[in-house]
């Protein structure tokens, strides 16, 4: 058909989709193109905004790399990660949920440490952390084998990939739960940091004078068969962005007690003020799926 005026475009693009196979992913892009046509009408999109915005979509693509995944972070800090993870996690987003959203961090293949082993392995300051997780199901019943994955930032903000200084596969560690559900293990407690803002994310904050910090905090992924996989974040109570995280993930479930302590600490190399944290997870019954890493 020939398009004469641009009413008749929106209703031109849907039906040269009308005969998409897979009905899922016709409603999706159906959905799409006439909220996004919807919007340019509401903005009256000028032509050099509408190739700022496709130059805006490049170079998150251009940006993103086996270390670092810019395009996560972009969704990140729209607050989109966080409204998927919420409407679909705490019953199909009808009761409050500790999930919290993936980031750009993970990595597939942490190194398996048994309880109350040490993922700290290349020289990490900071006071140490001793944290004792215990996973239950709805009811309250403990699981056991379930695979948990947690990575976390050094005390100066940055996670392996992003610092040389590191060894591989610092603070990132894999563990199993014992037959109480139970696994423990040490770290040093995590410290804030900004996400990174050299690349068109940065732009977009700095636009919108908004600070580019995360409170401090731990990431988990627990997995096991029969359950939702459940990807979160535990936050460090004490910090001073936790209302105005530059991704929107905190929230108060999330908000982990890190007891400070200035006893005996559990281990002999410790020196100064120290750290427990205890916390319980509940996971859901679900399918049990493993996200696409964002990096390698
Ligand atoms: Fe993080």
């Amino acid at each position: 058909m020939f398009i004469a005026s641009d009413e008749e475009v929106t209703p031109a693009v849907l039906a040269a989709m009308e005969n998409t196979a897979d009905p899922r992913f016709k409603a999706i892009i159906a959905s799409l193109v006439k909220h996004l046509h919807a919007f340019a009408r509401d903005v009256n999109l000028t032509e050099s905004e509408w190739e700022r915005g496709i130059g805006y979509l490049v170079e998150l693509g251009q940006r993103t790399n086996d270390r670092h995944n810019e395009a996560i972070l972009a969704s990140d800090a729209i607050g989109l990660s966080t409204l998927v993870c919420l409407m679909n996690n705490g019953q199909g987003g009808n009761t409050e949920t500790a999930a919290a959203l993936l980031g750009p961090f993970w990595r597939m293949k942490s190194p398996v440490t048994e309880s109350g082993g040490s993922i700290v392995r290349s020289a990490t300051p900071g006071p140490a952390l001793f944290a004792d997780i215990q996973v239950k199901d709805a009811k309250g019943n403990p699981v056991s084998g379930v695979e948990v994955d947690v990575w976390q930032a050094s005390p100066v903000g940055k996670y392996e990939n992003q610092d040389d200084t590191q060894a591989d596969m610092n603070l990132r560690g894999k563990f199993t739960t014992d037959s109480e559900g139970k696994f423990s293990f040490r770290s040093v407690k995590p410290a804030g940091y900004p996400v990174p803002t050299d690349g068109p994310v940065g732009e977009l904050l700095r636009a919108q004078k908004r600070h580019p910090y995360r409170p401090a905090h731990l990431h988990f992924l627990l997995f096991k068969n029969g359950f939702k996989t459940l990807v979160t974040q535990i936050f460090v109570d004490d910090d001073k962005h936790l209302e105005s995280d530059v991704v929107f993930g905190v929230t108060k479930k999330l908000v982990g007690d890190f007891r400070k302590r200035t006893d005996k600490a559990p281990a002999s190399d410790v020196s100064g003020d120290w750290y427990t944290l205890s916390y319980t997870f509940h996971m859901e019954p679900g399918e049990a799926l493993l996200p696409t890493p964002p990096i390698r």
